[in-house]
């Protein structure tokens, strides 16, 4: 079978689905790689090491062509119009987002298959695209802060006087936000941070930081993920982080709720109640943002209260890709891994009844197979007309 490694097309995105690495790993299991030419170029990666590594380099990809695609960002419609039948796909998808690429990928009758939707247990692990990519954009966004701040991150003792450390301050404490807490230590920042799931406090602990508890903490949802706040508890909690916004120097905001727009953590008026020079990193910019009045891809300078200064407001977007040679090494193994499951001696042969496979499958046989995206496709009318509610093609529309 031959699998086509896609050079990425979307402004701001640098990443690839696969390494020279991971392409021996993939000949291994018995596919033809085809690289598109330039691919890898953004990560490192020339044309000649993909073929020192056995595969092929081609001017142009032709979807029609190929038995797999693996990708990085959602294919758009009309690449998935041009896949063949039976054609499988493996890559981030983004199903609430991109609808209109989950239907043409369920009418071209592509398997699919979404690193979102991968299972977040043990076993599947090094498929987890979220964590890998959560982890170079929490690691990232400290380092914008950093750069930005007019002040050092550590303490310094020096015969020209003390210089006490910065303080950051991280709301919402995930992989991101845990790996962000990690790196403003290790800069020598002193670290505090909140997250509503009560379990996180002694994550944030083990990383370093102080956990600050507001009692609006909410039992978890199914696979660890956070619960929205209601309106009033949302209001509460941005009442009680006012004052530890106001003493950080630099504050990030990873919050998110799955399927949600992000929670609004913090209003204009906090922001301007920060000291002149402080810095506000949103990485969650992209998908409304924690911070009021947040642009994706934007610094905002914003004025203080007191008239003395200002702050400066950055909007997060791509963060992953700041940094292409190892998000592309953590994803393109994350790729590899997934498609270990589903390819023996060179045949797509996966095992239905595996969990993994199952639950990040998107599409297959003219189907939308996972039910909240087959749910939003048949809610919406007239383009949604072709889906029912399980997610299978209407008669005649196929
Ligand atoms: P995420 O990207 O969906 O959200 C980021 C963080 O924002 C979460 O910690 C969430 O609790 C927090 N948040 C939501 N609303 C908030 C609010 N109003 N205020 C403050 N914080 C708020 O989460 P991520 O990073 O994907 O992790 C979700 C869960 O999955 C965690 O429990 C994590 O430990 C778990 N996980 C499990 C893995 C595994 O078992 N293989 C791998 C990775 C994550």
């Amino acid at each position: 079978m031959k699998l086509g490694i896609a050079l990425e097309r979307r402004e701001g995105e640098r990443r690839v689905a696969a390494t020279p690495e991971t392409v021996k790993q993939l000949t291994g299991l018995g596919l033809e790689v085809l690289v598109e030419s330039g691919a890898g170029l953004e990560s490192g990666h020339p044309d000649e090491a993909y073929q020192d590594a056995g595969a092929w380099i081609v001017d142009t990809l032709e979807p029609g062509n190929l038995d797999i695609l693996a990708h990085v960002r959602p294919l758009d419609p009309d690449t998935a119009r041009s896949l063949k039948q039976g054609a499988v796909t493996v890559g981030l998808a983004s199903p609430s987002s991109e609808l209109s690429t989950v239907r043409a990928l369920a009418e071209t009758g592509v398997t699919s298959f979404s690193l979102e939707l991968v299972p977040r247990i043990s076993r599947a692990q090094s498929m987890d695209a979220l964590t890998s990519q959560a982890l170079v954009a929490g690691y990232r966004c400290v380092l914008e802060a950093a750069t930005r701040l007019p002040r050092f991150f550590p303490l310094y003792m020096t015969a020209a006087g003390t210089i006490p450390p910065a303080r950051v301050l991280v709301l919402g404490a995930g992989v991101a936000g845990l790996q962000a807490i990690g790196t403003a230590k290790r800069l020598g920042a002193r670290v505090s941070a909140n997250d509503i799931r009560p379990a996180s406090a002694d994550e944030v602990a083990s990383m370093g930081g102080t956990f600050i508890r507001l009692d609006v903490e909410t039992a978890e949802a199914s696979g660890g993920y956070a619960r929205e706040l209601s309106a009033d508890r949302g209001a509460l909690q941005r009442e009680l982080l006012a004052p530890h916004v106001a003493a950080a120097d630099v504050l990030i905001t990873t919050a998110a709720v799955p399927g949600r727009r992000a929670p609004l953590l913090v209003t204009l008026a906090m922001v301007q109640a920060m000291r002149p020079g402080s810095v506000v990193v949103d990485l969650a910019a992209e998908s409304g943002g924690n911070v009021e009045g947040v642009v994706a891809g934007e610094d905002t300078v914003i004025p203080t209260a007191d008239g003395r200064g200002m702050v400066t407001l950055v909007g997060m977007k791509d963060a992953a890709s700041a940094l292409p040679a190892d998000a592309s090494r953590l994803y393109a193994k994350n790729v590899a891994s997934l498609l270990e499951l589903l390819v023996r001696d060179g045949a797509f042969a996966p095992d239905w009844e595996d969990e993994v496979v199952a639950g990040s499958c998107l599409t297959h046989d003219g189907a939308v197979r996972h039910g909240p995206t087959a749910e939003a496709l048949a809610a919406l009318a007239p383009e949604g007309a072709g889906f029912a509610a399980d997610g299978s093609a209407k008669e005649g529309t196929n």
